[in-house]
């Protein structure tokens, strides 16, 4: 994870670095940092903690203003949140700032200290620029120490540099890890997204693997291994806006607010004449007319909605489908056939996991799509197709509208495969059309409802541990359920498929234990019951989220929550919302830091 910034042009370094930190936060919060370096003095300010720390300790340089600098936004890896382990790193006459992992630095380390090299921190960035050091020499060009530095290095980076005696450069290299060169008006800039770009830089370039950028006030050059090249500029299309919070409280609730609208501006533009159309996402209709199967690799709540993405699958285009968490994919190792398509669904586009997987997938020569939120990310780009989920930008470490949309697209997409390849007709296409674009209707009913859900929440907040059951798809939704209310109230939640706590978990339920069901479907109602009346007679406290499936529902459980809408759909996506309320409600009841949950990032760019 790590978020990276650099400048060099004609503004105040102070104010773009720390601009941009803002903007990357979400990588990582653990502790932040900065360099800053003029014609006469250089400065390295480091915190513990968020940006906003940062900040404070930056105020004390005012009256000076650097044309050169560059910041990071820490989520620990080697070394635990400390003032010590923030970047940047000094050693010698190199300063530098690292996203990644260094696989070797244990033995680059008893090497470097065996010649005199000694460390102040626990991490690998230390030792990567010790590495550094000892081959950057006077009368050399920086790039010669890079290269040198990159034959050793085993892991994945991406580094901003800067050496002694060049001032006014910046030095920037990755393998793995995102960093794109961006230029404005006033500069060039070094970052891990372009959204920390789009405030500063119209155009940017992509640093290719190998390569590497050097930035001063005027010029930016890549350097390739066959001589010194101009970078290609495309346009940054990200328009970042700061809104804030638009007065809720924490951005998830502003982003569980959002969702109800985002039901048809994600759709909308992969509808024409209420049937599917993925034209804009250039899609080769003719190589998914042969798809065979579906691998869906993703990781966290973007792998609970490819659960929910296989079902509509393989209910509408009859195609079979494997859901892979993305850092189990290639060590499966999963069958590939002739003609299987491969999904890669990511809010972010830049989890490594996933990325990696999509990298196997395509080396072996299958077709990859995939369902992205962040335009521009890695997997955006690399995919062979690429379908927006258009949320916006998330900035909640808990996801809710990611998820909700790419629920959304994944529904939509099952619909067209099962059009494109004639399993059902036009009428019935534009049918499931209709319903799920009505699910937006249903979701502000269940938006209403908060209040009921807060008061549920009270009832669970402070168990030490709790269960979620269901059945089929339920269960898809369980898993979510269960995520998000141990990433935000850190209450240890579990899902469970309803038939299957008795083959051994139900020793667990103790007098007061409290046990959640979900019952979407009326077929699985009446067993998922069963399955919770065996908990409550064991002492669970329960609680039934659930259609109206029964004319006496309120005898069912010690709580009953009657989901919005009468579809199938309707109930899922009433369910979905119920479910991000609960965990908001209970992680605010007790008091949990909910947009930024302690050892989190939001995009995990580390295997
Ligand atoms: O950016 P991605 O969708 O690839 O992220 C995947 C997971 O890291 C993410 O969904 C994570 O599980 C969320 N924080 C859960 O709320």
């Amino acid at each position: 994870m790590c978020g990276i910034i650099g400048y060099t042009g004609s503004g105040s370094a102070k104010e773009k670095i720390l601009d941009g930190l803002e903007i990357l936060e979400y990588r990582g919060y653990d502790s932040a940092g900065a360099f800053f370096i003029d014609e006469d003095n250089f400065h390295i300010v480091k915190t513990k903690g968020k940006v906003s720390n940062l900040k404070d300790e930056v105020k004390k340089l005012e009256g000076q203003e650097f044309p050169v600098g560059f910041g990071h936004t820490r989520w620990a890896t080697h070394g635990e949140p400390s003032r010590e382990n923030a970047h940047p790193h000094k050693v010698g006459k190199v300063t530098l700032v690292h996203n990644g992992i260094i696989e070797n630095y244990i033995e680059i380390k008893n090497r470097l200290s065996k010649i005199g090299y000694t460390f102040n921190s626990e991490t690998d960035s230390e030792v990567a620029c010790a590495l550094l050091d000892s081959y950057f020499k006077e009368n050399a060009h920086p790039c010669v120490a890079i290269w040198e530095a990159e034959r050793v290095l085993i892991g994945s980076y991406a580094f901003v540099f800067s050496f002694e005696g060049y001032k006014n450069e910046l030095f920037a290299i990755r393998k793995g890890s995102p960093l794109h060169l961006g230029r404005g008006s006033d500069g060039f800039y070094l970052a891990s997204d372009l959204t920390a770009l789009s405030p500063f830089a119209k155009e940017f370039y992509t640093l290719k693997e190998g390569e590497i950028v050097e930035i001063s006030t005027s010029d930016a050059k890549i350097h390739t291994k066959n001589g010194v090249i101009s970078p290609i500029w495309e346009k940054n299309e990200i328009r970042y806006q700061k809104t804030g919070k638009l007065g809720y409280s924490h951005y998830m609730l502003k982003e569980i607010n959002e969702q109800p609208s985002l039901v048809r501006s994600c759709l909308s533009g992969y509808i024409k004449n209420g049937l599917p159309n993925f034209e804009k996402a250039n899609l080769s209709y003719d190589a998914l007319e042969k798809i065979k199967r579906i691998h869906l690799v993703a990781c966290g709540s973007a792998m609970h909605a490819s659960l929910l993405g296989k079902r509509f699958l393989e209910e509408h285009a009859k195609i079979p489908c494997e859901v892979f968490v993305a850092s189990e994919y290639r060590y499966s190792p999963p069958l590939f056939e002739e003609n299987t398509l491969v999904i890669l669904v990511s809010q972010s586009g830049e989890t490594a996991d996933t990325i990696a997987s999509m990298r196997y997938a395509k080396d072996r020569g299958n077709l990859t799509l995939g369902i992205i939120n962040a335009p521009g990310s890695t997997l955006a780009k690399e995919s062979d197709f690429c379908i927006y989920t258009e949320a916006g930008a998330e900035l909640a470490v808990a996801t809710t509208k990611g998820y909700l949309t790419q629920a959304l697209v994944l529904y939509l997409f099952s619909v067209f495969l099962s059009l494109n390849s004639k399993k059902i007709n036009e009428e019935n296409a534009k049918s499931l059309v209709c319903t799920i674009l009505s699910v937006d209707t249903t979701i502000r009913k269940t938006l209403a409802r908060q209040k009921e859900l807060s008061r549920l929440a009270e009832k669970i907040k402070n168990a030490p541990s709790l269960f979620y059951i269901g059945r089929g798809l339920d269960y898809y939704l369980c898993l979510e359920g269960a995520l998000k209310l141990k990433e935000i109230s850190y209450i240890n939640a579990q899902a469970y498929e309803a038939g299957e706590l008795k083959h051994g978990t139900i020793s667990l339920i103790e007098n007061g234990t409290p046990v959640v069901a979900f019952a979407t479907s009326e077929m699985l109602f009446e067993k998922t019951v069963s399955n919770l009346k065996e908990t409550k007679s064991r002492g669970a406290y329960t609680i039934l989220f659930s259609g109206k499936f029964s004319n006496d529902m309120d005898k069912i459980a010690d709580e009953c929550f009657l989901l919005d809408g009468n579809t199938r759909e309707e109930l899922i996506f009433s369910l979905i919302l119920s479910l991000q309320l609960l965990a908001y409600e209970c992680a605010l009841q007790k008091g949990c830091e909910i947009d930024r949950p302690r050892n989190l990032a939001k995009s995990v760019t580390v295997e």
